[in-house]
């Protein structure tokens, strides 16, 4: 099935490690990244060598590039988003189970993170949790009765008070409490129509139609059900790695387990 790279699934079956050479990709190997993406929901490439401008091309391959609303990106390179924990902070930045940017009208696809700066090995994981194996896993009356809900996500949910020490330094400005949106919470891949559970813990704070305390009931039993962990596996970094993940089929949490200086690049594509 793959010619131009190798794919080496994880445990569970969440994610793929790839072995392939981005800073020459071709389109062939695009395509076949696709699939892999598309069939595992997140891949892993290691000893990478990106310089700024290489990883936006790369990037560019999966579609267009977005900024993201809460902090100005790298100087020169705006798509670029620095996300990174200093020594002497406590709280990191996005702790917790969440899919990027769900709180936007057409949240990010993909998200990509290259790896400058890692705590040592085994530190600061980033976990994955597969929401097509949450999915697959679900009852056939639990599918039937997700299948026409709708949720709102708000940027002001669970997950923002992890932001606090990046928007203080390079915050946009804007008040979480304005960015808001609603979507269905079953999405199916257009290129293998595999479905997954979309319900971001960190943004997520009620589902329409339900009344207040049913909608906060079946919340909850989603979330326990979504992060269980036969659907998890845990990235270890090291620096120039890069991690590429479908937002709509993974849910993310990077673990917040030490104190150094950790930096990734960050991109989000639509
Ligand atoms: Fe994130």
């Amino acid at each position: 099935m793959y010619q131009n790279i190798k794919v080496t699934p994880n445990k569970n079956n969440v994610g793929a490690i790839i072995e392939a050479n981005l800073s020459n990709f071709n389109q062939e190997i695009i395509e076949e990244i696709k699939d892999a993406l598309a069939e595992y929901g997140v891949v892993f490439f290691r000893n990478q060598q990106l310089d700024s401008q290489t990883y936006i091309d790369f990037a560019k391959a999966f579609g267009n590039l977005a900024e993201y609303p809460m902090l100005k990106g790298l100087d020169g390179f705006p798509e670029i988003t620095v996300v990174e924990k200093k020594p002497d902070e406590q709280i990191m930045f996005g702790e917790g189970w969440h899919t990027d940017s769900t709180y936007t009208n057409e949240p990010p696809r993909f998200t990509m993170l290259y790896s400058i700066k890692t705590p040592e090995k085994g530190k600061g994981n980033t976990l994955f949790a597969s929401q097509y194996r949450s999915y697959e896993t679900l009852d056939n009356e639990m599918k039937d009765k997700l299948k026409n809900l709708k949720a709102v996500f708000s940027a002001d949910g669970p997950i923002s008070k992890t932001r606090k020490n990046r928007v203080d330094e390079k915050g946009t400005g804007i008040d979480p409490k304005s960015l808001s949106a609603i979507h269905p919470i079953i999405k199916e891949n257009e290129r293998n129509k595999k479905k997954s559970l979309y319900l971001s813990p960190g943004h997520a704070i009620k589902i329409c139609d339900l009344d207040e305390q049913e909608s906060k009931n079946l919340m909850q039993q989603l979330i326990d059900h979504q992060t269980k962990d036969e659907f998890i596996y845990g990235f270890e970094w090291e620096p120039n790695c890069l991690a590429l993940w479908s937002n709509y089929a993974v849910l993310h949490n990077p673990v917040n387990d030490f104190n150094a200086h950790r930096v990734m690049h960050r991109i989000t594509i639509q």
